[in-house]
């Protein structure tokens, strides 16, 4: 199969969360599987022209709204034999950010520079003599594909090409004005309630929604938490009516780069066999945070965004949140690598400077993510909402013991503990309050200090967990199959 995947994020090129992580090992492993597959993405000011290969000729792009004259570069991921397609336009993308500037809300046109991609994508496949039989979606800033294969591109070239749209967060849903809805290239015909508009705004990812032929996200326990009020951020209706089409196909993990036997980045490699050398990553850690270097006091660590939907309020939300209790009555220790939200930097520092045992690095640091995994005892994710997550896999197969929330792919990825038996993976929290984040980290800590057998079995059943992304792409394949015979009819 010819597989085309739209997306603002893929590694190594850009990103800001696992949607960059999951875009490019999908690929791989469709790739790996025989398939044609390749990527189209802008081509970020940070993402080096001279790196890559310029496809000859201006490419005429044509929103609707003028002539967009773009030019095309070309790489391929590292180790693969995927292409990707980089959308140069200085106008659009030569500046620093995906979305936004760290910090600050949204550029405000957004609209024109994710619109410029969607048709771009249709212009890249004539430009390439490429036509293919799936187009691939990810998040809204990526939707405009399939709305536009939809609604003006399936009568032509695109006749026999089928969509699918993953959502992989539905908290980000790109609303805006809709005095930019022409930017979309598409009338006001279809800016209606079951399309577009959305409380007399424009919904990139509503639109999406209504008009791929097939769905996915990213994990079961997501796909079936989307279709209520709850989780759905008002798209759970519409969700619930496409429910038919809608598939969750859990992520997998890149064990190229995630897997503590062969981690470059990290002092000691181990496994679950020579796991005592998990020590000498613990000791490292210790000395690299600044912090009393003790093999007796369990670490508990964090790698995050610093958004809502990670739990951050409940944890270091300032007079309420958990951590500076946590650390002041529970003998262990804290360390936290994280960036986003203002207020919750601010915390970080001031904890860091309030308690001996807690250490956080505020910024963006990729090694330092890998040893926080390999050296700590526990790793801390009490999520409110987590459509699949990256974190608490890593983690698992590091033999480092998640703590986690139960919701979307923390649910389908850990097992609680049983503390007759000893069986589990991680400890398992319910309802987000601070007293349970609390309760459960206390638990954990109890089981260390006094049933450390239990610990070190569920450190092996852990590690032994098999997160591949062959069986994922299979099952991606088969959806693929599945919106080409859906339009064929
Ligand atoms: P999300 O995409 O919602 O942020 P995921 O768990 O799917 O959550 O993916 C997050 C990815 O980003 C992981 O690969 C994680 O290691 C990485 N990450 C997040 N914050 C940082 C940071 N401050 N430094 C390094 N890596 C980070
Ligand atoms: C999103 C989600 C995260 C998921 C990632 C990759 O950023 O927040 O849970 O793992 O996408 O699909």
């Amino acid at each position: 199969m010819k597989i085309l995947m739209i997306t603002s994020e893929a590694v190594p090129f850009a990103k800001t969360g696992g949607l960059a992580d999951a875009v490019s090992a999908l690929s791989i492993a469709l790739a790996k599987l025989g398939h044609d597959v390749r990527i189209v993405m802008p081509r970020y000011y940070r993402i080096d022209r001279n790196k890559l290969k310029q496809i000859p000729g201006p490419m005429g792009v044509h929103p609707g709204y003028q002539e967009i004259w773009t030019g095309v570069y070309q790489s391929t991921l590292p180790g693969a034999e995927v292409p990707v397609y980089f959308i140069d336009h200085e106008q659009s993308f030569g500046r620093d950010g995906v979305y936004g500037v760290p910090g600050a809300t949204d550029f405000a046109d957004n609209p024109q520079r994710f619109s410029l991609l969607g048709h771009a994508a249709f212009q890249l496949c004539r430009k390439i003599g490429w036509i293919p039989d799936i187009m691939h979606a990810h998040d809204w800033a990526a939707s405009l594909a399939p709305i536009l294969l939809k609604f003006n591109e399936r009568h032509g070239d695109f006749s026999h090409t089928a969509s699918v749209f993953t959502i992989h967060n539905i908290g980000y849903q790109g609303i805006y004005g809709k005095h930019l809805y022409p930017y979309t290239g598409l009338g006001w015909d279809h800016f209606y309630s079951a399309g577009f508009e959305d409380w007399d705004r424009i919904n990139f990812l509503k639109a999406g929604i209504v008009s791929s032929d097939k769905l996915t996200t990213v994990s079961p326990t997501y796909a079936k938490e989307i279709q209520r009020p709850e989780f759905g951020f008002r798209m759970d209706g519409i969700l619930r009516y496409r429910s038919n089409d809608l598939y969750g196909i859990l992520n997998g993990v890149d064990t190229d780069i995630w897997n503590p036997a062969k981690d470059r980045l990290i002092p000691a490699q181990y496994t679950a066999r020579t796991i005592e050398k998990k020590a000498v990553n613990k000791e490292a850690l210790q000395k690299r945070m600044g912090l009393t270097v003790d093999a007796n006091i369990p670490i508990v660590g964090i790698v995050t965004r610093l958004a809502d939907q990670k739990g951050v309020a409940e944890l270091f939300g300032p007079a309420y949140g958990s951590a500076h209790r946590i650390c002041s009555e529970i003998k262990l220790q804290m360390v936290v690598l994280g960036a986003g939200e203002a207020w919750c930097e601010s915390e970080l520092v001031a904890l860091s400077h309030k308690l001996s045992n807690f250490r956080a690095y505020v910024g963006y640091d990729e090694s330092l993510s890998h040893l926080i995994e390999a050296g700590s005892d526990f790793f801390l994710m009490p999520s409110r909402y987590e459509p699949c997550g990256l974190n608490q896999m890593y983690s698992l197969l590091y033999g480092t013991l998640p703590i986690v929330r139960r919701t979307g792919g923390l649910a389908d990825t850990v097992e609680n503990y049983d503390e007759k038996t000893g069986e589990g993976t991680g400890f398992v929290l319910d309802n987000l309050t601070p007293q349970s984040i609390y309760d459960t980290v206390g638990w954990a800590a109890h089981a260390w200090y006094n049933k450390r057998e239990h610990i070190e079995k569920m450190r092996k059943r852990a590690m032994a967990q098999k997160f591949g992304w062959d069986e994922s792409a299979a099952r991606y394949a088969e959806v693929y199959e599945a919106a080409i015979k859906g339009i064929e009819g």
